[in-house]
């Protein structure tokens, strides 16, 4: 090997060797995913209510405000009197689940009103979700449970009364966690 070439060979081992230093160096930082996240901002997604109402946020709504909010928003998708349109039936049910065509409306299939309010909240007007404030939440779930025939046309919707409304079909399910643990 001539002078010249031996100069360069140390070179090349030089500069891979730094190479790899430098990477090492890279990795012991970690994985450079991003930033972390502050107890402000996972407070601002946790938006999960819950069957027995935990979770619902203050605030309040009517059905006559329901009606008119429904009217400017939903009524395109879901239809007069929530009785379906391009979207589902949320109202109107006929039949009920027996049928040979089950109709699962908020009526005759949901078990819990209070999560009529969470998946309103969290995805509806399906063009712009979370748009709505939250009475402007409880006046729509006011008006859908009361086109459903289970509240009056002046019961008020809050965290305290939601909970409170039956649904017809909460005993129809089948509670697989509690039957793991039975076992
Ligand atoms: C652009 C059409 C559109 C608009 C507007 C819209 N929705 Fe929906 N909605 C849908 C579709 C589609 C689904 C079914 C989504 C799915 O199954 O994932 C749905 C599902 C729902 C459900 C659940 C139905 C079920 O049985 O699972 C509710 C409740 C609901 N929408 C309420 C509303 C309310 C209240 C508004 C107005 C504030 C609204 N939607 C506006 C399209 C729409």
């Amino acid at each position: 090997m001539t002078k010249m070439k031996m100069k360069q060979l140390i070179l090349i081992t030089v500069l891979i060797a730094a190479g790899t230093s430098s990477l090492f160096a890279e990795s012991k930082k970690g994985p450079d995913l991003g930033k972390s996240v502050s107890p402000e901002e996972i407070t601002g997604w946790e938006i999960s209510v819950f069957p027995d109402g935990e979770g619902l946020p203050k605030g309040e709504g009517s059905v006559e405000e329901g009606e008119k909010i429904y009217q400017q928003q939903c009524i395109v998708c879901h239809g007069e009197n929530g009785l379906g349109e391009t979207a589902d039936q949320l109202a109107g049910a006929q039949m009920g689940l027996t049928s040979e065509y089950p109709e699962q409306t908020i009526g005759t299939y949901w078990p819990y009103a209070t999560t009529v309010f969470d998946v309103i909240r969290r995805s509806m007007p399906m063009t712009a979700p979370s748009s709505l404030n939250d009475n402007e939440v409880y006046s729509v779930t006011a008006y859908l449970l009361y086109l459903n025939n289970l509240i009056a046309k002046n019961d008020v919707m809050n965290s305290e009364s939601l909970p409170k409304v039956k649904m017809p079909n909460e005993s129809g399910f089948i509670n697989v966690y509690e039957k793991e643990k039975q076992r």
